[in-house]
């Protein structure tokens, strides 16, 4: 297998087999470390991400470096993606850093220039994969999604005018040429306490349907969605699903928890270490689903 297509033929395979595959974000290496421990344990691929701001605090670089070791380490298919860039500048930077995969998100855009601003990403990244024979996945996005990565406490109501209508999703991709596109189906970013988080797999079914295979379908806001949902959505075609909130809540719990109990102890990985195995936890559990384990 040509290394540098192997993250399109890892996505395919997951596709051809009703399988979906993580995106799970970082931005410390204990965190890391977790995640990439519990997939060589299951024996399945993995994307880790970085949003701009988690990318701020290690650098791009940094981030690219640390994926790339693990990588080495244990020879297998880590994929590195920037989760919602908002520029092309920042999509040249990550992908000039070494990052496999890059999102777009020109969701608050009106629709003709969300199609205008991908086409421009997708345009450079084309570019350079000519030049660097390297294959980089572009993911676009349309729709509204609401909420961010944290634990909220206010309602949520979505509209069905926030959800992706399917004919724009196959205009979106055909104008655009993206590789992957996230949609909105009633996911949101982060955790509402007092909201139910369901999708609405009619309209993910309705997307696939017009879609086909002509990009992968990505679900954001993973966290809080009933795990009835998640396996329905890997059954009706999602291949990539963002998981970022769980990690966080599992990172700070056990971390405070630790400090508090360990109030004599000084040593950074005594502390950090648990947190290794809560992080295990959570993906474990995501990634059973991904493989289809709860159909
Ligand atoms: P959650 O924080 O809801 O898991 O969403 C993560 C995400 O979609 C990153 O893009």
């Amino acid at each position: 297998m040509n290394s540098n297509n192997l993250v399109l033929s890892v996505l395919n395979d997951l596709r051809n087999n009703y399988q979906g595959i993580g995106a799970f974000n970082f931005s410390t290496a204990e965190v890391l470390r977790g995640i990439v421990e519990e997939v060589i344990e299951e024996k399945y691929p993995v994307i880790v991400a970085t949003s701009e701001h988690e990318a701020n605090f290690l650098t791009l670089q940094v981030a690219a470096a640390m994926v790339d070791s693990w990588r080495k380490e244990f020879n297998w298919p880590i994929f590195l993606n920037l989760d919602h860039g908002h520029s092309l500048e920042i999509i040249k930077k990550a992908v000039l850093s070494g990052y496999d995969m890059v999102h777009f998100d020109g969701s608050t855009l009106s629709f003709g220039e969300n199609i205008q601003k991908t086409k421009e990403v997708v345009d450079w990244v084309r570019g350079f994969e000519e030049r660097e024979k390297k294959k980089i996945v572009v993911e676009g996005e349309l729709g509204y999604l609401r909420g961010s990565s944290n634990i909220h406490r206010e309602k949520m109501e979505i509209s069905e005018e926030d959800l992706t209508k399917p004919e724009e999703a196959k205009e979106f991709i055909d104008r655009t040429g993206i590789d992957s596109l996230a949609i909105a189906i009633g996911n949101i970013h982060g955790i509402f306490i007092h909201s139910q988080q369901r999708l609405h797999l009619d309209r993910l079914r309705e997307i696939k349907k017009i879609i086909g295979n002509q990009a992968f379908l990505v679900l954001h806001g993973g966290s809080g969605t009933p795990t009835e949902d998640l396996a329905g959505a890997v059954k009706d075609g999602i291949t990539k699903f963002n998981f970022n909130t769980e990690l966080r809540l599992a990172w700070s719990k056990i971390t405070r928890q630790n400090f508090r109990d360990n109030p004599q102890e000084i040593v950074p990985y005594r502390l950090l270490l648990p947190v290794v195995e809560a992080i295990k936890k959570v993906v474990q559990e995501k990634v059973k689903i991904l493989k289809g384990e709860y159909l």
